[in-house]
């Protein structure tokens, strides 16, 4: 089996093949954030923090905008790409290694944003990270998540043939369902504004080999195709009807969307 590799090269990788995620998470903050200046939002599983460089541009140098993500590989990213792309040097924007409870100190924040990172949080750390996420937030303030419910069957063809598991049981995601986590919320003292499971999000690579990096990238090197031999590699493609590594790729998955907010009273 391949083991996680938390390395500069890994984490630049994820920063440099993400695009796709990048761009569900840009329409969430466009659909459901909707920051506006002066805001102060915590980016939960910020990982490489472009969509965090994307939020403190909006909410401009009056707001503040924290990033926290546990791989200090991607944080070391996140601080270096703000220090290069921050032209006006608004500096509102920090970085921190750590998880939601790290976070706790930091706040309370306008809304907490959390672009597929909450499906990596273990099973039994979620009940204390819902409780930290909702200690997060102001009276009034909202989580904005999308997550994984399940990544589908490329991904999980690629993991058996390069390591003969589930993409899950290689990095650790726990897929959970929507209800699981409305529930989860509802419990912790949060209103439910918005939940929908998407099971067709299509996620469109311009070739094979960008689809491997970008699971390379977030599996943090546990599922790499360049250990593929060439017959799992045309074992891969004959299962996909791919002609090559440069065709284009559409890649299918399960996306939860959850907004909910935290009542004024609490
Ligand atoms: C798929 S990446 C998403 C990164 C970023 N939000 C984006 O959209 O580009 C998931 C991130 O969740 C982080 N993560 C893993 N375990 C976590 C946890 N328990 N709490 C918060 N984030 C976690 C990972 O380190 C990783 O950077």
């Amino acid at each position: 089996m391949s083991m996680m590799e938390k390395t500069p090269q890994v984490a630049r990788l994820y920063e440099d093949h993400s695009s796709v995620q990048y761009e569900l998470g840009q329409d969430l903050i466009a659909s459901h954030l909707r920051p506006f200046p002066g805001q102060t939002v915590l980016d939960l599983g910020c990982g490489t923090g472009r969509l965090a460089r994307k939020i403190g541009s909006v909410v401009a140098k009056q707001g503040r905008v924290l990033g926290v993500d546990p791989n200090t590989e991607r944080i070391a990213v996140a601080t270096e790409e703000e220090r290069r792309c921050s032209e006006s040097h608004q500096r509102n924007l920090t970085f921190i290694p750590g998880l939601v409870h790290d976070a706790v100190q930091h706040g309370p924040f306008d809304a907490v944003f959390s672009n597929f990172a909450l499906h990596w949080v273990p099973k039994d750390d979620t009940d204390a990270s819902v409780s930290s996420i909702v200690k997060c937030l102001k009276p009034g303030g909202r989580l904005c998540a999308n997550l994984t419910h399940d990544s589908g069957a490329c991904a999980n063809d690629l993991s058996l043939v390069t390591t003969g598991q589930t993409e899950e049981s290689v990095t650790g995601m726990d897929f959970r369902s929507l209800q699981y986590w409305t529930d989860k919320f509802t419990a912790a003292g949060l209103q439910i504004e918005y939940a929908l499971q998407d099971d067709n999000t299509t996620m469109n690579f311009p070739s094979v080999r960008e689809y491997f990096d970008f699971v390379k990238a977030y599996t943090e090197g546990a599922v790499d195709y360049q250990k593929l031999n060439a017959r799992e590699l045309s074992d891969f493609m004959g299962n996909h009807s791919l002609g090559s590594l440069e065709s284009k790729f559409v890649y299918i998955l399960s996306v939860l969307t959850i907004v909910a907010s935290k009542p004024e009273d609490r």
